[in-house]
């Protein structure tokens, strides 16, 4: 029997509890491989209680009454699928901004915070243009949109409706809507042709190999949207196709940000050259890997 089943089996007069159900959802999930069982199990349990996650451990003989037995077997069954918390719950974190997260768009990752942090060293206390290429469910957009200093204006583009959609659904939650122009389309493409030149412009593309995909977890490869993920053969076709289109899209001094995957950089660093845009200085995330490539118009 599966916890999720256990769950719902229960008899009414063994009354389930906080504690019991917790621990059971906690052991499914680790017998399904899943790496962040305990805190996946917390916030689901969290949800269907209305609860802070940690308040949990406050009232662990608490009752679990049915509808919130049968709402806790719900997610917990699609988690076992390995569908990610993220979409199951609804929202992520990214820069201090809470975020919806669904199937229409690439969760938001720790290590693209990066991006911003360089964009918003770049820009000082400037009022500058910036772009988010590929934004998906609109972090990068959204949270220069927040931070940069007033008289910045934001662009944010993507190929993918449904993701744009997402995107101007955070913008709105955010209460940032009028601060960033939303437009769908094929990198510079999409773009109102009077909005550049940039001062920045930021870029988590797709940068997955093709043949890496059927590799990936489960919950990136299965449900995460494949054309947020596949770059192509070497992973760096989307990439390779933004450096190329864009040095008449970046201002003088101005600066292009791409988010790359692992062994990427060298690469990515030589499409600069050619373009003739000036490399800067690869940032590293905390595992120490080479992401953040920065390439500077210095003509
Ligand atoms: C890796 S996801 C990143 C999403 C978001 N920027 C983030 O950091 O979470 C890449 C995004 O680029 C979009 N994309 C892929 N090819 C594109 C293209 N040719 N032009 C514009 N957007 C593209 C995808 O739809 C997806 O939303």
């Amino acid at each position: 029997m599966t916890a999720a089943e256990s769950v719902s089996n229960a008899p009414a007069s063994q009354a389930l509890r906080v504690k019991d159900v917790l621990a059971k959802s906690i052991a499914f999930f680790t017998a399904k491989g899943i790496e962040t069982a305990r805190l996946d199990a917390e916030r689901m349990l969290a949800e269907v209680l209305g609860i802070d996650r940690l308040e949990i451990y406050l009232e662990p003989d608490r009752a679990i009454a049915d509808e919130e037995r049968d709402r806790l077997r719900e997610l917990v069954k699609r988690r076992s699928l390995r569908e990610p918390a993220q979409y199951i719950l609804g929202n992520a974190g990214f820069y201090a901004l809470e975020l919806r997260t669904d199937a229409r768009a690439l969760i938001p990752r720790r290590e693209t915070e990066l991006l911003v942090d360089r964009a918003r060293e770049i820009a000082l206390e400037r009022a500058v243009k910036a772009l988010d290429l590929g934004t998906g469910c609109g972090c990068i957009a959204l949270a220069l949109a927040k931070h940069l200093a007033a008289g910045s204006r934001v662009w944010a583009t993507d190929i993918s409706p449904p993701a744009l959609d997402l995107a101007r659904e955070n913008a709105a939650t955010a209460g940032l809507t009028d601060a960033v122009v939303f437009a769908a389309g094929d990198l510079y493409e999409a773009l109102p042709h009077d909005a550049g030149p940039f001062d920045i412009i930021a870029a988590n593309l797709p940068y997955i190999p093709s043949g890496d995909i059927a590799g990936l977890m489960p919950e990136v490869r299965d449900h995460e949207p494949r054309q947020a993920l596949d770059g192509g053969a070497d992973g760096l076709d989307v990439i390779r196709a933004c450096v190329s289109q864009t040095p008449p899209h970046v201002a003088a001094g101005g600066w292009l940000l791409l988010e790359v995957g692992m062994g990427q950089a060298p690469a990515a660093l030589e499409m600069l050259r050619s373009a003739g845009l000036e490399p800067g200085d690869v940032l590293q995330d905390a595992a120490s890997v080479g992401r953040v490539v920065q390439g500077r118009r210095t003509g």
